[in-house]
């Protein structure tokens, strides 16, 4: 079908009252692997990859694969920066061809996440891409990114922090992390709906591996528009591989074991996205 910006995604979503998802890729096979999930199921999705990611096999390589599946896609699909760290990743991002770009500013005072926000916004703006920023600091570990002093988003500094920078769509904080959960999290519901009642522009919630399904059902009713998902992906892909070469210890085409971990990612994006309420919102 089309490979799309995600801003018109997430306006509808915030309209109809579902939120897409946005699924953490690392290589080819999880790219064909999320994209059949959402084919299936007739559902718009993103894709993304954080800076390590990006480090890993670069910007232009994730930009062929997904332009190129998204072409031949029954659905929309946008390509995000996640995590972007830098003004000038974030840039590249968009110099590339990515469709969607997140500036992560959370771990900056206040007023310098404003301006690294707005600046990115601005820069973004002439070429129709929607920038995602965050504010507050969402915990946990994933890939480089480390957290130990997560701090609740609050309502009245979000209100100002979208009013200011411009921005498309805004992370909140309201106790999720990223990475694996040791108990069940804790979520801020009451926050979600009082920011809900002051920023008028889709939220996103970071860190939905391991949320129970309900939570993330509950912050959907409450105005979450994007739901992001990466370590449960990882660990789909890496079970289903490591299970078979248990079982052909012998094997050696990548063909046969990757296909085994891209099927495990399969179904599990297609729970992910019955969660969202995204199938049929193709
Ligand atoms: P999880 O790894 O907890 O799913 O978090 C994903 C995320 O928020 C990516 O930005």
């Amino acid at each position: 079908m089309a490979f799309v910006t995600s801003e018109q995604m997430l306006l509808k979503a915030d309209k109809e009252g579902y939120a897409v998802g946005a699924f953490n890729v690392e290589n080819m096979e999880m790219v064909m692997a999320v994209i059949k999930a959402c084919e299936e199921l007739s559902a718009p999705a993103i894709l993304q990859t954080t800076p390590s990611t990006v480090k890993y096999a670069g910007l232009d390589m994730y930009l062929a694969n997904v332009a190129e599946a998204a072409k031949k896609a029954s659905v929309p699909i946008a390509l995000h920066l996640d995590h972007g760290d830098s003004f000038e990743l974030a840039m590249q991002a968009l110099r590339t061809g990515y469709t969607s770009i997140m500036i992560d500013g959370s771990k900056l005072p206040f007023e310098e996440n404003i301006a690294l926000s707005k600046a990115v916004a601005d820069a973004c703006r002439p070429s129709g891409i929607p920038v995602e920023a965050e504010l507050g600091k969402v915990g946990g570990k994933e890939d480089d990114m480390n957290c130990d002093d997560p701090g609740y988003t609050d309502p009245a500094d979000a209100k100002r922090f979208v009013e200011e920078t411009g921005i498309s769509s805004l992370a909140v904080a309201i106790g999720t992390a990223h990475g694996i959960y040791k108990g069940e999290p804790k979520l801020d519901f009451d926050r979600l709906s009082e920011i809900r009642k002051v920023v008028n522009i889709p939220l996103v919630l970071h860190g939905a591996s391991g949320v129970p399904d309900e939570s993330v059902r509950e912050c959907i009713r409450r105005g979450i528009s994007k739901v992001n998902f990466a370590t449960e992906l990882r660990i789909a892909y890496s079970d289903g591989i490591k299970s078979f070469l248990k079982d052909n210890p012998d094997a050696f085409d990548p063909k046969k074991y990757c296909k085994v971990g891209m099927d495990k990612v399969t179904e599990l994006v297609k729970n992910k996205i019955k969660v969202c309420g995204s199938n049929g919102k193709a």
